[in-house]
Parts: structure tokens; C-alpha cells; sequence
């Protein structure tokens, strides 16, 4: 059977990495964070002090960034750097809508996001995967669950990780990241017309990705 592409799209707090990094685990898939990516970008222009949109362009498309995606991580390396452990600072959380709806900077993700998964064999995980990366992908899902489960979800993260927050508080601001992501006017959140809509709420994350293999059977038999 030929390796499929898998494109997991939809909003902040589905559960898209950790299902398609349990996917691609189970199916001995590459997994590719699309989000790490323009994380990355962020990082750079925060470090290298660039607040121009056309300077940071020009930048974006003159830094050699490499992923290595594997089966349960990505690393991300900038000019040989190892960047992974500064993508998830608050700093680059801040600033990364700002930096990823850049037109140019989204061209120069885009090439490199189109090229890994050129063979095939890998799970994409992001908000224009089946839109606009990959149109062709073999399954696009768009995966969702209600603004109030994903501030759940979240607030329970962050409190693990010992943060002072509140339910509300987050529900808040993921329906303020909901807004932006679907009314930005480069590449918004939008599901592809031919992706399955699946609504996790009610399901743990392994019972997600069983989800996700059974459409990939529906659609191809023998898989
Ligand atoms: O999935 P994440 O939270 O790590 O994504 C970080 C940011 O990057 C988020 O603001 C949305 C943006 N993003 C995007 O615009 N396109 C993608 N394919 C992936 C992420």
C-alpha cells in the first residue's frame, strides 16, 4: 500500500499535534509541526530584534531552516542552531499570529512544508494544510472540539505546568484566536471542502486517532 499524506487541520487545543504524533507513531509515519515552523520564524525575528515586515521576509527566506521530523517529535534547526527547546516561550506564543500571517513568510513555510511531504508517508499537522500545503493531501480531517473543551483541556495543561490560570479566562482567549485565525486574510483556519469534520469532545486522544485510521481505511480499502 502507498504511504498516504495526512493532513490534521482546525483551531488551537484540538488535540492536533498529540493525535498526529500518536498517528504517525502507530503508523510508522513522519510527523511535520507546522506550527514549530513559523514558532521558529518567531523566535528568529524576536532574537535578531527585526519588527519590519518586508526585513523579516527578506530574513525568513534567507535562513536555512531544516525540520527533522520523526516519528513522536520535530526538531527544528535555524543556520545548524537547534532551536526546538525556545518555540513554546510565552515570548514566541505572543508574536507568532503576527509573524505567520505574513504573505511572505507563509510562501517561504509553505516550499519547505510541500517538499517533506513530497514521498509521502507523514502526518501534517496546522491550519492550511488541506487548503492550501498540500490540496491533494490523500486524508484531510479537521479536527474540533467546542471552544469550552479545548479551554478544559488547556487550562489543565497549564495548571500541570503550574500556571495561575482559569477556565474562563482561556475560553476566552481561544475565541479571540479563533476569530483571528479564521478572519486572517492570508491562508485562514477554513476546512477544505473535502475534509472529514470530526469533533473530538468526547473522545481521548487514542480513541481520536483510531478515528482518523478508520476514515484513512474507509477512503482506501486495505490500508
Ligand atoms: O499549532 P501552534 O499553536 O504551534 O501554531 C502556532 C501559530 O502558527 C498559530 O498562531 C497558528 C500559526 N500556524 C499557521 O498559521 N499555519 C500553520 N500551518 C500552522 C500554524
Amino acid at each position: 500500500m502507498r504511504k498516504l499524506s495526512i493532513a490534521i487541520d482546525g483551531p488551537a487545543g484540538a488535540g492536533k499535534s498529540s493525535v498526529s504524533k500518536i498517528l504517525a507513531a502507530r503508523l510508522g509515519y513522519a510527523y511535520l509541526d507546522t506550527g514549530a515552523m513559523y514558532r521558529a520564524v518567531t523566535y528568529e525575528v524576536l532574537s535578531k530584534g527585526i519588527f519590519d515586515e518586508m526585513e523579516i521576509v527578506l530574513m525568513t527566506n534567507k535562513i536555512d531552516m531544516e525540520v527533522k521530523p520523526d516519528k513522536d517529535a520535530m526538531l527544528v534547526f535555524v543556520d545548524g542552531e537547534d532551536v526546538t527547546p525556545f518555540l513554546r516561550t510565552a515570548d514566541v506564543s505572543a508574536h507568532v499570529s503576527w509573524v505567520s500571517a505574513m504573505a511572505g513568510v507563509r510562501r517561504a513555510m509553505v516550499k519547505i512544508q510541500r517538499k517533506q511531504a513530497e514521498k509521502g508517508g507523514i502526518v501534517l499537522d496546522g491550519r492550511d494544510i488541506g487548503t492550501t500545503v498540500l490540496p491533494n493531501a490523500d486524508v484531510k480531517i479537521f479536527l474540533t472540539a467546542s471552544a469550552h473543551t479545548r479551554a478544559i483541556r488547556r487550562c489543565m495543561e497549564l495548571a500541570a505546568a503550574g500556571q495561575d490560570v482559569t477556565p474562563e479566562g482561556i475560553e476566552e482567549d481561544i475565541k479571540k484566536r479563533d476569530y483571528q485565525d479564521s478572519h486572517r486574510a492570508v491562508s485562514p483556519l477554513r476546512q477544505a471542502d473535502d475534509a472529514v469534520l470530526l469533533d473530538n469532545g468526547d473522545l481521548t486522544l487514542e480513541e481520536t486517532a483510531d478515528a482518523i485510521i478508520s476514515i484513512c481505511r474507509e477512503k482506501f480499502p486495505g490500508f
